[in-house]
């Protein structure tokens, strides 16, 4: 019996008899010689079936297979530099192939499709080359992501995801019914991070998050991936260098782990191999005046080559902004001191000067925009009242939230990384709606 191995692992079997298990995607008919294309999740691979090496129901089994058929093929590893696959360099000469399920004739064609007839076919577009490379890169994303903060003494908290409160504004709340009473799906896990601190010192939590955002972009999902570190007596600059340790890390990781898959995108990874710490910090000031000076001279920006629009201090930033800001620097850049009215209620005003937050966005390059959110959180029990009250926020849901204050408050802060985000930047994708398998976007509900 040959020995049924993956694609990935061929070139172990140089020589060898083995069978391998997977879906047709393609097939080239010369007659005597059907060149098949294997895929089997590992990877991608050439299966040369030679009539004149297989019984005659098999070689006609291979000569009528339709593309996406499910197939168990025995046959000789031969290594072959020219052999086109992921990883390639290897094929497959057939000595018996066996049809499990004949495919009926396959939605998905090598052609151009729309992206709402693939959102549509979103559990069939996941087989094609591209969305295999994605996905793989997400996978070592979040991998790299826990290996990382495993390492630096962090521990996997994890946070509710049904939650009684806002914290990141009420405009974006997913409300659902909890026995009778509103619930909300978790914006953040980080309030919970809050006290887990106290507990723990260093932790994190790794899980979906839901906003019911209300336009269609290309950085929004609906329901999308954070993972939220939180640290116990860290200062907003403390906390800056162990964002750009962490970010620096997975992007390195990927680049290691991943060439394949970036190699499938077409990726340039010219940019990702600059990204090493110390990366270029900016206040929200310095921010504000870079870009209306570049609009005062009538700068466009990227993908619609629009004119970057002027900004009044204590405005949030647009995405053309964040754009124009990113594409001043060749790494991410640190955007800090935002206005403490535009930012959520937990944030520490700076002392000296209280209209400003101990707050920090990271941009990243080439137009991907924020892909973190963190700042120092507000220490003292009455400040944090006030901050509530100011943000109009009901002060009964809070009440633990305050507790924390009260007894041993320290000071200490943390961030958010969105995955999609980051996942679109290291692929270098148009839109964040293919960095995940199943996506939440706007009006979407299917499949
Ligand atoms: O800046 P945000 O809203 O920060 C928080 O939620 C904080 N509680 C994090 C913390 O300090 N623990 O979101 C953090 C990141 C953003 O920078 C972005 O990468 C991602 O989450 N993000 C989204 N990604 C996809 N779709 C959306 N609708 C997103 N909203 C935020
Ligand atoms: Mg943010």
């Amino acid at each position: 019996m040959a020995k049924w191995i993956t694609i990935e692992q061929m070139s172990h079997h140089v020589g060898e008899e083995v069978e391998l298990r997977g879906w047709v995607y393609l097939r080239t008919d010369k007659g005597r010689l059907q060149f098949i294309r294997l895929r089997d999740g590992t990877g991608f691979a050439q299966v040369v079936v030679f009539k004149k090496n297989l019984d005659p129901e098999a070689f006609n089994a291979a000569r009528h297979v339709t593309q996406e058929s499910s197939v168990i093929v025995r046959g000789i590893v031969r290594q072959d530099e020219r052999a086109p696959g992921i990883p390639g360099g290897y094929e497959l000469d057939a000595r018996d192939f066996q049809i499990v399920q004949l495919a009926e004739e396959y939605p998905i064609q090598p052609k151009e499709h729309g992206v709402d007839f693939l959102l549509d076919h979103r559990h069939l577009w996941l087989r094609t080359p591209r969305q295999w490379a994605i996905m793989r890169v997400r996978a070592e994303v979040i991998r790299a992501i826990s290996d990382w903060l495993d390492d630096h003494g962090f521990l996997r908290v994890d946070t509710p995801i049904l939650t009684p409160s806002a914290a990141e504004g009420t405009t974006t709340l997913f409300e659902t019914n909890y026995h009778d009473r509103p619930a909300y799906l978790a914006q953040t896990g980080q309030l919970y991070n809050e006290a887990n601190i106290f507990a723990f010192g260093k932790v994190y939590c790794f899980g979906p998050t839901f906003r019911a955002e209300k336009s269609k972009t290309r950085r929004h999902l609906q329901e999308f991936w954070m993972v939220e570190p939180e640290i116990a007596w860290c200062t907003l600059e403390d906390l800056l260098e162990i964002e750009e340790q962490f970010v620096s890390y997975i992007v390195q990781r990927v680049l290691e782990r991943r060439a394949n898959e970036l190699r499938v995108l077409e990726r340039d990874t010219s940019s990702l191999e600059k990204v090493e710490p110390p990366f270029p910090r900016i206040s929200y000031d310095e921010a504000v005046e870079m870009i209306n000076r570049a609009a005062a001279q009538g700068v466009r920006v990227p993908p619609k080559d629009e004119p970057l629009p002027p900004i009044e201090w204590g405005d949030d930033f647009g995405a053309p902004h964040e754009t124009y800001i990113a594409a001043q620097f060749e790494k991410p850049v640190f955007v800090h001191h935002f206005p403490t009215e535009a930012k959520a209620f937990y944030m520490e005003p700076e002392p000296d000067r209280p209209e400003v937050c101990r707050s920090a966005d990271l941009l990243a390059p080439e137009g991907y925009g924020e892909i973190i959110g963190g700042s120092e959180r507000i220490s003292d029990p009455e400040k944090l009242v006030e901050a509530l009250k100011r943000h109009n926020l009901p002060l009964e849901p809070y009440k633990w939230y305050i507790d924390l204050r009260r007894y041993g408050s320290v000071p200490h802060s943390g961030f958010g990384l969105g995955v999609e985000r980051t996942v679109a930047w290291i692929c270098g994708l148009h839109h964040v709606r293919e960095t995940i398998a199943f996506p939440r976007v706007l009006g979407r509900l299917y499949p």
